[in-house]
């Protein structure tokens, strides 16, 4: 079992989960079946997090783009993410997980946004985790959703443009409230950000696995970890600097 530090966890990972699909192709069986045992990645990944106290997870589990696909796999999609929904609430209550969405679930089948908000309701007040599905999300329409809603703020008075800053937009992202990511996992191979959270990862740290996201473990999770902990985190800033800012704490 691969080491990792307690004392210096990632607050939040962010993981693209990918390659169902490969690993689908690879056992000579459908897509779907791949994304199934994707969905039981999920739930092995979740609990490894929260055992060793990871704060934040955002998973990437369907994005705007995934709507293209054909409609047999995004019904197939939205039916495992149901039963997700249905077989993990239990779970989460007894793990104190709480479930957030980012995105835009009003495009969710009305079955599935139902059993989605039924899920955030009651998982409302756990505070051991928060396990954030990325659903319909797209992180340039969440930019240009945000802008949108600054601009109707500005003629409604409540926001003045000159006051404007980093902190204040962030605030009105999907992503409102919560850290920005420390570390960004992304299996299967492909070095790409395909449109998931632009503005924060502006300073994360990247970390790419050719493992499929179906094979991927506690112990990918743990390397993972113990990648990001040998980094140095500078910010924009030197080594000496980050030493001495370091030695002051
Ligand atoms: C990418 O693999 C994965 C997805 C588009 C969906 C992720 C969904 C799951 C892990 C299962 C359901 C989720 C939950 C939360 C229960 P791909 O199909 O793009 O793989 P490929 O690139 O190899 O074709």
């Amino acid at each position: 079992m691969i080491k990792i530090d307690t004392d210096n966890l990632p607050r939040h990972i962010a993981v693209i989960m990918d390659g169902n699909g490969r690993w689908a192709q690879k056992h000579t069986i459908g897509r779907i079946r791949g994304h199934r045992k994707g969905a039981h990645a999920v739930r092995t990944i979740v609990r490894a997090c929260r055992e060793i106290g990871i704060k934040y997870l955002t998973l990437f589990a369907f994005s705007v783009e995934n709507w293209d696909r054909p409609p047999k796999e995004v019904q197939a999609l939205m039916f495992l993410l149901e039963e997700y929904l249905r077989k993990e609430l239990a779970e989460l209550q007894e793990q104190e997980i709480r479930l957030t969405t980012i995105g835009d679930i009003d495009r969710l089948n009305p079955s599935v946004k139902e059993k989605l908000l039924h899920v955030k309701e009651s998982t409302l007040k756990n505070d051991k985790m928060i396990l954030n599905l990325a659903l319909s999300y797209g992180a340039k329409d969440e930019i240009v959703y945000a802008v949108k809603k600054i601009m109707e703020d500005n003629k409604k008075g409540r926001i003045d443009i000159d006051e404007l800053d980093k902190e204040t937009f962030s605030k009105y992202l999907f992503t409102a409230g919560m850290p920005d990511p420390d570390l960004l996992i992304r299996t299967s191979g492909e070095y790409r950000i395909s449109n998931f959270l632009l503005w924060q990862l502006a300073y994360t740290e990247l970390y790419f696995t050719k493992v499929l996201w179906p094979d991927f473990k506690k112990d990918d999770l743990f390397k993972a970890i113990a990648s990001y902990q040998k980094r140095e985190r500078r910010f924009g800033l030197t080594s000496e600097q980050l030493k001495e800012r370091n030695s002051q704490k």
